[in-house]
């Protein structure tokens, strides 16, 4: 298929066609999440909880996002690909942040990145954008922010904090962000921002009314054991684990009872040139 661009996108939001977008962590989970035609592609901070058994985003470093960034880079043939910002390497000031994001695009190899805030980081935006870098902004729940914001909790349910997420919709809009992801917020809110805004909404637990969708991968196909917590809005589409987990089942019944290996997946001998090398 051809590379989903900057102008697909944007052709997406004005046909009103709902843009996808799944977040991947390395090169398997990039290449089946392009494999199954994603719009976009996106390697979230998340990482560190799914691919790396860290407690919350605040531990993952920048060499690490890299890291990452550049396996799913290597797998990712269509889809847009967006880079997290972890944290700590763009809230000292718009330079440091641009820094970060040259990095993001020269050794991450992705095509845009992803960074938290409203207001407060317009100026940053706008540095970064002007500097030719794609920039998704993100609104509403910030984990990154989650000890400021006393912990994962819907965000604008008040009249006061939904005018609150308004403003940082449409001040991320003017510093040049080409999307906005809305974590959190009622549906009514994020439907009304969607219809406000110039620029599309990728709603994460923000109901239908948005612009497109992005899930955590490991959570929507279900490759996390039994009894982990997931947020009401993750839709679980699959049970990967359990069928990971009933494969390496198998493959252990079968070689304590040596079913496997099997005659056919073994390499044949010629019975005389075996004769010769027994004597
Ligand atoms: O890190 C992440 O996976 C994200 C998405 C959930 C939007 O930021
Ligand atoms: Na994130």
């Amino acid at each position: 298929r051809k590379p989903v661009s900057i102008h697909t996108l944007q052709s997406l939001y004005r046909k009103n066609e709902p843009i996808t977008m799944i977040t991947a962590h390395d090169f398997p989970s990039a290449h089946v999440a392009d494999h199954a035609g994603m719009d976009m592609i996106l390697v979230g901070d998340s990482l560190a909880m799914v691919a790396l058994g860290m407690e919350d985003t605040s531990e993952v470093l920048m060499e690490e996002m890299l890291l990452h960034c550049r396996s799913v880079a290597r797998a990712t043939k269509g889809a847009f690909t967006v880079g997290d910002l972890p944290m700590g390497s763009y809230e000292i000031c718009p330079e440091q942040a641009l820094e970060s994001a040259i990095r993001m695009i020269k050794e991450g190899r992705v095509k845009s990145i992803k960074l938290e805030g409203g207001k407060e980081v317009a100026p940053t935006i706008s540095k970064i954008t002007t500097a030719g870098i794609p920039v998704l902004a993100h609104i509403g729940l910030t984990p990154q922010r989650q000890n400021a914001l006393g912990g994962f909790r819907v965000q604008g349910k008040s009249t006061a904090s939904a005018l609150r997420l308004l403003e940082d919709a449409l001040a991320v809009q003017d510093a040049g962000a080409f999307a906005v992801v809305l974590e959190a917020v009622p549906a009514e809110v994020a439907a009304l921002l969607t219809q406000k805004l110039s620029i599309p909404t990728i709603g994460i637990g923000a109901g239908n009314g948005c612009s497109g969708q992005v899930l955590v991968q490991v959570d929507m196909s279900g490759y996390f054991p039994p009894g982990r917590f997931l947020p009401k809005f993750v839709k679980q589409f699959g049970n990967v684990w359990a069928e990971s987990l009933r494969a390496i089942q198998d493959y252990k019944t079968e070689v304590k009872s040596r079913a496997y290996p099997a005659p056919e997946h073994t390499y044949p001998m010629p019975q005389a040139e075996f004769s010769e090398f027994e004597r």
